[in-house]
């Protein structure tokens, strides 16, 4: 069998799970709730952690004064938290969203960040995983 049948014997195999994919991803959106939640993970280790604990990423980590994203995920407003964060002192002073006006042009203490609206959704879907330990 030369290369390129067999290179199409394996596209033939994996195109039905390709489909169920497909299928799959415009039944839950663009990652679906386990997907988003890794993403938020991420974001959350990439751009949150130097200030906050996220989670046992840096348990002894993040700056003291800053809240922990557990105790934030308990609290009863979190949603309206995490959705608004980025109007929320500090924050305006380092990260951007863009399309939203940061409402203060103070100079950055620390490096600026950039994350988008559908970042915050899925940094949104991880604390919610937070809030079930
Ligand atoms: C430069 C440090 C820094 C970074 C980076 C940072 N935060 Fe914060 N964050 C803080 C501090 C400090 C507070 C506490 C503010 C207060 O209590 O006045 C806070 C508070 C919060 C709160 C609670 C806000 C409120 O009004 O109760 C949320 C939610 C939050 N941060 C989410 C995030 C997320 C999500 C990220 C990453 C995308 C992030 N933060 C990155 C420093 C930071």
């Amino acid at each position: 069998m030369g290369i390129a049948e067999a290179s199409f014997d394996a596209m033939g195999c994996r195109a039905p799970s390709l489909a169920l994919a497909a299928a799959a991803l415009v039944a839950t959106g663009p990652a679906g709730a386990e997907g988003d939640a890794g993403k938020g993970r991420r974001l959350a280790i990439e751009h949150c952690s130097r200030c906050h604990v996220i989670d046992d990423y840096n348990r002894f980590g993040g700056i003291g004064s800053t809240p922990s994203f557990q105790i934030l995920a308990h609290m009863p407003d979190y949603l309206e938290r995490f959705q608004t964060f980025y109007a929320r002192r500090p924050h305006p002073t380092v990260v951007n969203v863009p399309g939203v006006e940061a409402w203060t042009k103070l100079p950055a203490f620390v490096v600026k960040f950039t994350v988008r609206p559908e970042d915050i959704d899925a940094l949104v879907t991880f604390v919610e995983t937070l809030r079930k330990k």
